[in-house]
């Protein structure tokens, strides 16, 4: 077979798969092209600077806990020698230490970021959750309300979106990215970074955006945070850029560099990252700043035996901003004066720096609006709080129609560790979001039912630890009641940074919560919450109605209701595979065939011997009270030549009684490949809300950014053969139909 090279493609690097990102990105380079006259103004400033005040634009240092900044931060800030905060916030605060900044010399603005990871005061669900939406509006809205309470705050620059692909759910930080796929992750990355940036990145309600980490955290050995991550260059550019393609698409101007060793490398000293990948294929023109002392950690790594060697390495290699070690200021001069560093290196990452800082507006604008901070949260945000965590749930099972629940049941049970606990619904990372905003499941399932029922409330169990005392009362609880609501799962701190966990079990005593409350008889729903899959197989067997929630956000009580009470009816896709045991993990639904699939009846195929194959819930599972269908699968064309477009269609109804969402999900097969291809892969999917009989056409591009790969020598490639298209509720099943791209 012929390997065939697209002449637009010709490139090492084609744009992210995205749907109509050739003609989005035409817009968007409109939209954020520099302000003319940019280069003349930073090399203006850059003649002007002294070594010093260089290395300062290159400093970013950590305010304190509560948002405050410290005597060091102003004095650093009158000498022109602090580039960047994180963590300081509030418009007053902000300005003070603005002021300061503007007092200098030369008078450069401090750029003020935070990690406002999944709303800033009104608290979304976390990103894992919101990706389960497939609802990249959705996305694009929680981050354009973020941005503007975090920028009436002061803040200019959010450490977001982590767009890490996690095939692993021991690590805990799967809770704040997408989840396993890079198609969804692309999908995802480029509406959070729109609603960050908007249009105008020097408005007054957006801030800069983060895409991190660049590169390959999400792939951190064993789970374990922090670990060692070793891929090969295809897996690298076919799984774990392309999400970081389509923030750069979008206009994410600046990227936050790992903690991860890569392939040998330390990713902040990583010159293939950020220069080969990110400079000159990419054309990234912003800056990269290290993650929270990366660039010390090289020490640590074994790359650097002291700190002016990770500077100079670090440096060299294209992260340009310092976050909280100093070695770059401590070392720099010296480095420069004894020839180990090129004077040109710092003038260089000196320029990136300050061309973010022209273009995001900082100059024209450097101060907070006073004023436009609000002490309460605002009706409009808390609506869509409440809206995109009800979108972000996921039904895994519903059995028997225990749900949706009857808001005339006299009474109803509420039972679990998490049912009232307001801090573990907001999740990890919550910024400035605060527990008493929160509504618990308890308080909306009280708001919801009619005045005359009864809600009966039991804790049943600690989160975590063995204590038992609970379990009787939330039988007895559960047995005077008409139906049983159990709410588990993990608290807020057991997913996030440096949360990873060996087992995925619900902790503690829950199970056996579950089993206690299930065995009174009552019909009992599940509520899960969580930042990550669990492993919960008897919960999968016997409980008739599981919900996952995630941890969702500040209106979780209200979300989860109105899904119970089928106010919302439930629409959302697990975007991430829940394995049956860890022992199964490594598991996602674009594998890799094998020579061996598994087949039962023959012990020398690729399978365990002491558990299936198949996950627990697939990757894009997620039901509905009502029904679908899929029929009538159509490709606009049977051939192809390898530049050519085509449209597969498919026709979904409702075909049951209520009106509700399906997620439509297409997915392709690269059956005939001079590298082995996944046995499918995301393309496209749309979310459609049908009455009941509602029929529609759903339409999907397939264009060369669809049907391409990279081949074995890195570059993307669409290559004759035969191709399968599936259309489908889930990664598994649907309908399936093929066509064939033949040499030209
Ligand atoms: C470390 C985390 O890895 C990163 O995501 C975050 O933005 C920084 N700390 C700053 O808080």
């Amino acid at each position: 077979m012929t390997l065939l090279l697209l002449s637009a493609l010709a490139v090492a690097e084609p744009p992210a798969v995205l749907p109509g990102l050739e003609a989005e990105t035409a817009a968007e380079a409109a939209v954020s092209a520099p302000p003319s006259g940019l280069d003349e103004r930073v090399e203006e400033l850059l003649r002007q600077m002294t070594l010093e005040e260089k290395l300062g634009q290159l400093q970013q240092l950590d305010g304190e806990a509560g948002g405050d900044y410290r005597p060091e931060h102003l004095e650093l800030a009158r000498q022109g020698r602090l580039g960047s905060t994180l963590n300081v916030r509030g418009a007053k605060r902000v300005n003070e230490l603005q002021k300061a900044a503007l007092e200098s010399r030369l008078r450069i603005p401090i750029l003020f970021g935070y990690d406002v990871i999944h709303g800033f005061k009104t608290i979304f669900p976390i990103p894992l959750g919101e990706a389960a939406s497939f609802d990249p509006a959705a996305a694009e809205r929680s981050a354009a309300i973020a941005a503007a309470e975090a920028s009436a705050a002061g803040v200019r620059w959010t450490f977001a979106p982590m767009v890490d692909i996690a095939r692993d759910p021991r690590w805990g930080r799967v809770a704040e990215g997408a989840g396993e796929d890079p198609y969804l992750g692309s999908v995802m990355a480029w509406a959070r970074v729109k609603g960050f940036q908007g249009e105008d990145l020097t408005a007054q309600d957006k801030v800069l955006a983060c895409a991190k980490h660049w590169a390959a955290y999400g792939a951190a050995e064993a789970g374990r945070d922090y670990n060692t991550t070793d891929l090969s260059e295809h897996t690298l550019r076919s799984v774990v850029f392309p999400p970081f393609r389509a923030a750069l698409e979008a206009g994410a101007l600046t990227f936050m560099s790992a903690f991860n060793d890569l392939n040998g490398v330390p990713a902040t000293a990583n010159p293939f990252l950020m220069t080969q990948v990110l400079r000159q294929e990419w054309g990234f023109e912003g800056f990269v700043v290290s993650d929270y002392t990366a660039v010390q950690e090289l020490v640590a790594h074994g790359l650097a035996s002291d700190g002016a060697e990770a500077a100079r390495r670090a440096l060299g290699a294209g992260t340009d901003m310092e976050m909280v070690s100093r070695l770059y200021n401590q070392h720099g001069a010296r480095l420069v004066q004894e020839g180990r560093l090129p004077l040109a290196v710092i003038d260089e990452a000196v320029r990136r720096v300050l061309r973010v800082k022209f273009r995001a507006g900082l100059f024209e604008r450097p101060y907070a609006e006073l004023g436009r901070e609000s002490p309460v949260l605002r009706s409009d945000h808390l609506k869509a709080a409440r809206l995109i965590a009800a979108r972000s749930m996921v039904l895994l099972r519903n059995e028997g129609g225990v749900l949706p629940l009857d808001k005339r049941i006299r009474t109803l049970a509420v039972i679990g560790p998490l049912a009232d606990d307001k801090r573990s619904m907001l999740g990890t990372w919550p910024a400035d979001g605060r527990a008493e905003d929160a509504v618990s499941v308890l308080e909306g399932l009280r708001g919801k039912t009619f005045p005359e029922a009864k809600v009966l409330y039991a804790k049943g169990c600690a989160l975590a630890g063995e204590g038992a005392e609970g379990l009787d009362e939330a039988v007895r609880v559960a047995q005077q009641a008409d139906a049983a609501v159990v709410v588990v799962g993990e608290d807020a701190d057991m997913s996030g940074e440096a949360a990873s966990r060996a087992a995925l079990d619900l902790p503690g005593r829950q199970l056996d919560l579950v089993r206690a409350v299930l065995g009174t008889g009552t019909p009992t729903v599940v509520v899960l919450m969580n930042g990550r899959p669990l492993t919960i197989p008897w919960i999968a067997e016997n409980v008739p109605a599981v919900l996952e929630a995630w941890h969702p956000g500040v209106q979780a009580g209200h979300a989860v209701a109105d899904v119970l009470f089928g106010d919302v009816n439930p629409g959302g896709k697990l975007p991430i595979t829940f394995p049956r045991s860890v022992g199964q993990i490594p598991i996602y639904y674009a594998h890799k065939s094998t020579g061996r699939p598994p087949d039962a009846k023959n012990k020398y195929t690729s399978k365990y011997l002491d558990s299936p194959v198949t996950p627990l819930y697939p990757f894009g599972h997620g039901l509905s009270y009502t029904s679908f269908e899929l029929s009538d699968l159509a490709l606009s064309a049977k051939t192809l030549p390898p530049d050519g477009k085509l449209t597969a269609s498919v026709q979904v109804e409702n075909t049951g009684n209520r009106p509700g969402d399906e997620v439509v999900q297409l997915y392709i097969q690269d059956a005939d490949a001079s590298v082995t291809r996944p046995v499918r892969e995301l393309r496209g999917f749309e979310r459609v809300t049908l009455k009941p009989g509602e029929k529609r056409k759903v339409e999907f591009p397939l264009t060369p950014e669809h049907l391409g790969f990279y081949g074995r020598d890195s570059r993307f490639i669409v290559e004759p053969g035969l191709f399968r298209v599936f259309a489908a509720a889930s990664s598994v099943g649907g309908l399936e139909a093929s066509f064939e791209v033949v040499p030209k």
